[in-house]
């Protein structure tokens, strides 16, 4: 099995990404840097790495702790599992001024649609979720495209890092695994599984690595803080802990949590 270093630094592999000419969804997906080679691949990163650019770093951290603690303050018992999707993707929303009520929905269905997922997965209809895309983007032009991908790259990768973040403060012997475990390239027309052994090699490398890394860690680092503040605990062990079945993330199913007595 060929390093990630090997694969990912390797010029002449590509994304390889083809689109289903039958699915709408996939005529936007092949429009992102991260599913985009070549030429093409460098001009759409550049928009989506000027869009991060604008984007308050510390402000994120700083929303994301407040949204965290509130919704933990306001139940008995909380579930951290959906909050770590919709808590950074509404905080990105607000810092490129866009409406959370409206976005965050639509980029979970869009997640929904073209996430890899093993078994039967029930997915929601590519031409509700393109109706949902133009409501709230208007025109999905390259640039809005690669505006949005950031809303997109951003929901299960960083609800997966907060997952295992959780898992460790639950249990600080827990081992940390790395929240994205593969990605893919195509190598002479051969397709190489890249798996991401430790946490951080969880970002990626090379031409694709990933640019939200900051932003994503500091968003991360927000949640977990208001977790800690809010005097709860976790109801499972981490043993009981399951995660959806994904080729290439770990993201935990459910994370009750319950306040401590007081
Ligand atoms: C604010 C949150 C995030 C944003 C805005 C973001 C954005 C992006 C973008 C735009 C790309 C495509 C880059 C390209 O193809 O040139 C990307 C790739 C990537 N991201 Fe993120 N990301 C976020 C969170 C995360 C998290 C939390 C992880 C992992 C724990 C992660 C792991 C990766 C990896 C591994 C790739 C490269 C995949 C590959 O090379 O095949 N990202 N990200």
């Amino acid at each position: 099995m060929p390093s990630t270093n090997d694969v990912l630094l390797n010029g002449a592999a590509l994304v390889g990404f083809v689109p289903d000419p039958g699915r709408p969804l996939h005529q936007v997906q092949a429009v992102m840097a991260r599913f985009s080679d070549g030429t093409d691949h460098q001009r759409r990163r550049a928009v989506a790495v000027d869009a991060l650019r604008r984007l308050d770093v510390e402000a994120a951290r700083q929303r994301s702790y407040d949204m965290a603690a509130r919704a933990l303050r306001s139940e008995e018992t909380v579930d951290l599992a959906p909050l770590a999707r919709t808590v950074p993707t509404s905080v990105l929303c607000e810092l490129m001024g866009l409406s959370p009520a409206i976005v965050v929905p639509t980029i979970d269905a869009l997640c929904r649609a073209l996430a890899p997922m093993g078994g039967v997965v029930d997915r929601p209809d590519d031409e509700a979720v393109m109706a949902g895309l133009h409501e709230a983007f208007g025109d999905m032009d390259e640039v809005v495209v690669n505006r949005l991908s950031l809303l997109f790259q951003a929901m299960d990768a960083t609800s997966s890092l907060i997952s295992l973040e959780v898992i460790r403060w639950a249990d600080a012997r827990a081992t940390r695994r790395p929240a994205v475990s593969e990605t893919r390239r195509t190598v002479d027309g051969e397709t190489v599984v890249v798996r991401f052994e430790h946490p951080g090699e969880e970002f990626g490398r090379g031409a694709h690595a990933c640019p939200g890394q900051g932003l994503a860690e500091a968003m991360v680092r927000g949640f977990l803080d208001a977790v800690r503040a809010s005097g709860r605990t976790l109801t499972l062990r981490v043993e009981e802990i399951s995660f959806e079945d994904r080729p290439n993330l770990r993201v935990a199913v459910a994370l009750p949590t319950r306040r401590l007595a007081r």
